[in-house]
């Protein structure tokens, strides 16, 4: 690595349709930190690149959910997520946005250069189309069921639940996500990318020339390849988004995942207009991705062949991707609000940063999926930030000034041959070369994208000067040998020393603060530890320390309770009927037939609206696999008709259709009635497909 002249890295660029949660951090953003932070505290040249992606399918539908702009949608979504960043520190060098002037131009000039080399296919074909809406569906726009692994709400363009890319006539039992119909077919002209022409390429340099790559990334690129590459269609028929710069392509627009990847060099460009073009395209400089295991294909297969073919462009050297992070033992879901938000984390939790990047480093989900539990949280912040670190940095600034009066004493080795000096010595001995060990093993786990690894050998540092203080019992000699005292305080505030360095990439406001305790920027120390990747010297004897305050404070059982409460809050469970709920008395029994009549299904709602005249009635499109119905529910005084778009509910489907206030309603929403008389909509708890029969 040391070859390299600089560093490109990037961080996936989230779409600007909600605030950021902790499994985003988790998966590329903490480690793209923690990466481009070791980078800078080595001295090397750094681009460390990010910014909202504000086209595509996400956004739009996101927009008509809200019932606002897509403009409006990406500038209120994307200054949450810029704030967000900045207010855990997550060192950006640039935070850009993919609906800023410099992207457009970028985006327009590599889409034409590829162009103008005659690479791309031009083709009109039958397209799916929602006739209700007058739109084609593509994208998130479309969904049905994965030919891979038969997820019955793939999106036309990916499956998430297996990662395939996909387009949508490839989806079995095709659904317009905006009205629920099943779709029609429509000629229409789009630009297609020859991935199929890259594939001989691809196969030589990633899968010979990459196998140092993680393994789940190599892959899941390799059984891509191995199924062979399909030419890709490049734009899109949608009115938001950045349009195709050719005279005969009126109204189409560039497919948000041609645009968003190039949004990483428009942001470097912006960034630095006068040198960005060393970053992507010296081949001395290492360009890396920081992604989610769902963004591997096109950072390792598609976006690489463009660059490929755009010509001039450095390639990724590697793309550690992560798997997915759980909370409580569930998959995070923005639509069941089951996360924890940062910004909501950053106002409940003020003051502890650190807490959040460490607990999270802890179980990155590096190789499988992780699960973080508010529990374990609090578990690994009290017994090893406060006990094992805080508590190790405490006791030798506390000792410092209570025997030196805060002033670091000797610095010479300590001299003669008593039994009681020449264990000290061993001890020292012993604690020097574990130390030295320890950094070692960091630095080179930090160098392989192995954060968890490295971050517990940081820890290891702080067991080790537990390890020794409890070994050569400073406080004991005291009475008999201050020479022999000054010495082991002196190696152990070297020790808190290289504890804070060690500390910067993981725990910067942890690091800040010890500087600040041993009153020194620790600069020339700074470089000669991550150069020699082993213990360096720290302050000089006679350095007066600052005050000994405490690195970290105990998380207090309510801090968690509060967090676990709001998470139950999130989550739109049925509870089971409280004991003082005055049960209603049985109805009289009925045989089996006489419920077979019956037919309940799962619907979607797509669209909702208050009923006129009416304070009671709701009036919704729900999606129930059958081209939709439209059912009319007295629930307008629990729900707002906001509320109900994109719930699962339970319904009567085979109900007479009945005529109310003017409307047919087609069908009956299940509710339960709670004690006080509210009324809970009945839905699955995991989510599965429009028209699923209950039985
Ligand atoms: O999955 C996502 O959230 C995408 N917005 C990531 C885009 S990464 C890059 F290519 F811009
Ligand atoms: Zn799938």
């Amino acid at each position: 690595m040391t070859n390299f002249k600089r560093y490109t890295l990037t961080a996936a660029l989230p779409y600007a349709n909600g605030p950021l949660h902790i499994g985003h951090i988790a998966g590329a953003y903490l480690p793209a930190d923690t990466y481009a932070r070791y980078l800078r505290l080595r001295g090397e040249d750094v681009a460390f690149i990010c910014g909202s992606d504000e086209h595509g399918v996400a956004i739009t539908l996101g927009a008509r959910k809200e019932g606002v702009t897509p403009r409006a949608f990406v500038d209120k979504y994307h200054q949450l997520m810029k704030k967000a960043f900045e207010d855990f520190g997550i060192s950006f060098d640039i935070y850009s946005r993919t609906s800023n002037p410099v992207h457009y131009e970028t985006a327009q000039e590599f889409f034409k250069t590829i162009y103008d080399k005659d690479l791309f296919i031009e083709e009109t074909s039958d397209q799916y189309y929602d006739e209700q809406e007058g739109i084609f569906l593509a994208d998130r726009y479309i969904i049905g069921t994965c030919p891979n692994c038969s997820n019955p709400n793939a999106y036309g363009d990916q499956c998430e639940k297996c990662g395939t890319s996909l387009s949508p006539k490839q989806l079995i039992n095709p659904r317009s996500t905006v009205s629920g119909n099943t779709p029609v077919l429509k000629p229409t002209k789009h630009w297609y990318f020859p991935l199929d022409k890259f594939e001989g390429w691809l196969k030589e340099w990633l899968i010979e020339g990459h196998k140092d790559w993680k393994t789940n990334v190599y892959g899941q690129c390799k059984s891509w390849l191995d199924q062979g590459l399909q030419p890709r269609s490049i734009t899109r028929d949608l009115d938001w988004g950045i349009p195709v710069p050719l005279p005969d392509a009126n109204g189409k627009v560039l497919y948000v995942w041609f645009d968003a990847p190039i949004g990483y060099i428009s942001a470097t460009k912006e960034w630095k207009p006068n040198d960005w073009q060393k970053y992507w395209k010296d081949p001395e400089t290492r360009l890396i991705h920081f992604i989610g295991k769902d963004n591997i294909v096109f950072h390792c297969i598609i976006f690489p062949a463009m660059l490929k073919a755009a010509g001039e462009y450095i390639l990724p050297d590697n793309v550690p991707a992560n798997e997915f992070l759980n909370l409580e033992g569930e998959k995070l879901s923005t639509s069941r609000n089951h996360a924890v938000w940062l910004h909501e984390y950053l106002q409940d939790l003020p003051g502890r940063r650190d807490e959040l990047r460490y607990v999270l480093t802890s179980i990155s989900p590096e190789t499988k999926d992780a699960d973080f539990t508010w529990k374990d949280y609090q578990q690994k912040v009290n017994s090893e930030m406060v006990s094992i670190l805080g508590n190790f940095v405490n006791r030798v600034m506390v000792l410092t000034w209570k025997y030196f009066d805060g002033k670091v004493p000797s610095e010479h080795e300590l001299p003669g041959t008593d039994d009681r000096r020449k264990r000290v010595l061993s001890l020292y001995t012993q604690a020097h070369t574990d130390l030295d060990k320890a950094v070692k093993d960091m630095a080179d786990a930090l160098k392989n994208f192995r954060f968890r690894e490295a971050q517990f050998q940081m820890l290891n540092l702080s067991r080790i000067g537990n390890k020794f203080l409890a070994d050569t019992e400073p406080w004991k000699l005291a009475k008999e040998d201050m020479e022999a005292v000054g010495c082991i305080l002196n190696y152990a505030l070297t020790i808190v020393g290289n504890i804070a360095l060690a500390m910067e990439p993981f725990l910067p406001d942890g690091a800040a603060s010890i500087c600040k305790q041993l009153s020194s920027d620790l600069k020339q120390s700074r470089k000669n530890f991550w150069e020699k990747e082993a213990m360096v010297h720290i302050v000089p004897q006679g350095h007066s320390l600052g005050k000994a305050e405490l690195l970290y404070r105990n998380v207090e059982d309510t801090e968690i309770e509060k967090q676990t409460e709001r998470l139950k809050k999130h989550q739109p469970v049925v509870q089971a009927a409280a004991i003082d709920n005055p049960v209603k008395p049985l109805k009289p029994e009925i045989v089996f037939d006489d419920f077979a009549k019956l037919d309940i299904r799962i619907g979607t709602v797509t669209a909702a609206e208050k009923m006129e005249k009416s304070n009671k009635l709701l009036k919704l499109r729900v999606n129930d696999g059958l081209g939709g119905r439209t059912i009319l529910s007295g629930i307008a005084l629990h729900y707002t008709p906001e509320e109900m778009i994109g719930k699962q509910v339970t319904f009567i489907a085979n109900l007479a259709p009945r005529k109310m206030m003017g409307t047919e309603s087609q069908g009956m929403i299940l509710m339960a009635e709670d004690k006080d008389g509210k009324l809970k909509l009945v839905s699955p708890i995991d989510e599965v497909s429009s028209g699923s029969q209950v039985s």
